[in-house]
């Protein structure tokens, strides 16, 4: 079965094609990096414009990849929460239409689903399944969940949401550090980067204990803290000179960036990335030992990370990852998320709506 993923939740416009759930043959990502880039963040306005722009070469140019036509299509996925609701738009309406238009059953997708399936996917290109009950960590620039996921019959899931951030997720605490020391956007994969040069026990940072469910996240304390460095340690010229370094746009060249970056603020970075992982391995273990799980599957951008794969390979449950190009927004894993759904003979109708704020 051919599956064409669509995905526009956010700020990536997405197209790919999947085999039966398990090969993928194209997984073409347009990213609007460099529109929003001054800005700091998403604007959603110019989100939407920009998906509507890169729709039809997007889906043209992962058709030509996979060396298909869209009549050798069997059916659709795309994403219909959560995310901008005008950016959700742009792939919803434009898998109805193709829907419409060639006769194929179609199927909305939760991004969020996407995410776990990207895994499933992965595994299922290297020729291994996931073992269910299998822990679900979702980290990204939206969202920061814990699912037990279970499979009862070979494609059927069943989520059960057992732990989430109170405030930002993970990645938005990355991109909020990052823009905060003057390193442009999105500051993730930068910190990334730049945390193996500094010493993070020189920084001493809070971690957070949570009332009530214990397996609840928060990361606005973690930011509040690195505020208060920032300000105590009274860095704002070298902000400024990193500011005016990254005006222009994305800095590949890591010396121009060492040259305003002082080994304290190394240290820093250092500390804040592994506070992040701390907090995230605290709680996926807590949940792994409180539930009877086989294995633990983290996915989602800031599963990209190299310093969190390289702390959660060391633990002692199987963990699975996705690749870098399918743990950052990508449409193979809607496509892979759709596939057991559309298998069962699930099918969505014109009536579907996008939802901003869908839950899994
Ligand atoms: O999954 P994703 O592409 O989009 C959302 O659904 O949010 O995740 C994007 C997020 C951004 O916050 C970005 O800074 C973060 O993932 N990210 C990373 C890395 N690569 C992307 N965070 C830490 N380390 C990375 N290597
Ligand atoms: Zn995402």
């Amino acid at each position: 079965m051919y599956v064409l993923g669509i995905e526009t939740s956010c700020d990536e416009t997405a197209a790919a094609v999947v085999e039966s759930g398990e090969r993928v043959l194209s997984n073409v990502v347009a990213s609007q990096m460099k529109t929003h880039f001054r800005y700091g963040g998403v604007v959603p306005e110019l989100a939407s414009r920009e998906h509507l722009r890169a729709i039809v070469p997007v889906i043209r140019q992962a058709l030509e990849q996979a060396g298909l036509g869209y009549r050798q299509l069997d059916a659709i996925a795309v994403t219909q929460g959560p995310g901008l609701v005008g950016s959700l738009l742009v792939g919803l309406t434009f898998a109805k239409g193709l829907a419409a238009s060639l006769g194929l059953p179609w199927i909305a997708v939760n991004h969020i689903e996407g995410h776990i399936h990207a895994v499933v996917l992965e595994e299922r290109q290297q020729g291994r399944e996931v073992a269910f009950p299998a822990l679900a960590l979702v980290v990204s620039g939206g969202h920061t969940h814990l699912f037990v996921v279970e499979r009862p019959q070979p494609d059927a899931y069943i989520y059960r949401l057992v732990g989430k951030t109170r405030d930002d997720a993970a990645g938005e605490a990355f991109d909020k550090v990052a823009k905060l020391l003057g390193f442009g956007y999105p500051g993730g994969p930068l910190i990334d980067r730049l945390a193996p040069l500094g010493d993070a026990s020189r920084v001493p940072l809070p971690g957070t204990r949570m009332k009530g469910n214990e397996l609840d996240l928060s990361f606005s304390g973690l930011k509040t803290a690195v505020l208060r460095h920032v300000r105590a340690a009274g860095m704002d010229e070298e902000i400024a000179a990193r500011k005016q370094l990254f005006a222009a746009g994305p800095v590949k060249d890591l010396d121009a960036i060492l040259a305003v970056t002082p080994q304290a603020t190394l240290d820093l970075v250092a500390a804040f990335q592994q506070k992040v992982i701390d907090e995230l391995l605290d709680r996926a273990l807590k949940a792994a030992e409180d539930q009877p799980v086989q294995s633990i599957i983290v996915s989602g951008g800031v599963a990209a990370n190299s310093g969190l794969r390289k702390r959660f390979a060391s633990i002692p449950y199987p963990v699975c990852f996705p690749t870098l190009a399918l743990s950052t927004d990508n449409a193979a894993m809607i496509a892979a998320a759709g596939y057991p759904r559309l298998l069962r003979g699930e099918r969505s109708d014109f009536s579907v709506k996008a939802q901003p704020s869908l839950a899994l």
